[in-house]
């Protein structure tokens, strides 16, 4: 059973899945500590009701950002993590950090990577008029949302979507394929090579397929 530090500053949706999913025994390891940089982060008080610990790590307290991210990672030390998951973690960690936690860190990306990188990609998403977007959970490397993919899963965009109706038809994937990703990891199915991630022991389709918009 892996430990895993997740690292927050918003709503923690994606944690509550995590945790969820930990309970039902569909991770096999379990969140030893939740960190955020935000006092008012809602994902704390998820992980208070859980009983899990946490800490609120500010960067206003550091002189840069090294010393920022050293504080972080002696939390993750302390609890033994053996596994870092960014969720909803709207800061850059530095070299350094990705260095020390290498192949160890998730981050999920709301649209299909390497299509929006960065930030309000939903949005950039629609107006781009593609058809289909989705959700990405890859390693972390030291560019902006470049690491290995581990799973993509996919839905329609409609070219009456909101970003808001948007948002939440990626987040019921991201709740599916975090954990999944998570599971995958602890239960040693993931291999690094290169830029790619082999998944040991998956069934395929060679058949499946979708078309946006149909008929
Ligand atoms: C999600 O949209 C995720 O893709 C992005 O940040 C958001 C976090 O949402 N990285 P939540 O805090 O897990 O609800």
């Amino acid at each position: 059973m892996i430990r895993i530090g997740v690292l927050v500053s918003g709503n923690g949706t994606n944690l509550q899945s995590i945790i969820d999913a930990c309970a039902k025994g569909l991770i096999d390891g379990r969140v030893e500590v939740v960190i955020s940089n935000r006092d008012d982060a809602y994902a704390l008080e998820r992980a208070q009701k859980a009983g899990i610990y946490t800490r609120v790590v500010k960067k206003q307290g550091f002189a840069d950002r090294s010393s920022f991210d050293a504080a972080i990672a002696k939390v993750f030390d302390d609890r033994e993590v053996d596994l870092v998951v960014l969720a909803g973690f709207m800061r850059i960690l530095g070299g350094e950090f990705i260095r020390a936690f290498k192949d160890r860190i998730m981050n999920i990306h709301p649209a299909l990577l390497p299509s929006f990188p960065g930030l309000d990609v939903r949005q950039k998403a629609i107006d781009r008029g593609v058809r289909f977007s989705g959700a990405t959970v890859h390693f972390v490397d030291e560019g902006l949302d470049t690491g290995p993919i581990i799973i993509q899963a996919v839905c329609p965009v409609y070219t009456d979507d909101t970003e808001e109706i948007l948002k939440h038809r990626i987040l019921r994937l991201e709740h599916r394929i975090y954990p999944r990703a998570i599971d995958l990891f602890a239960r040693g199915r993931l291999e690094i090579k290169g830029s790619r991630v082999i998944v040991h022991g998956v069934q395929r389709d060679e058949d499946a397929w979708m078309m946006n918009p149909q008929g």
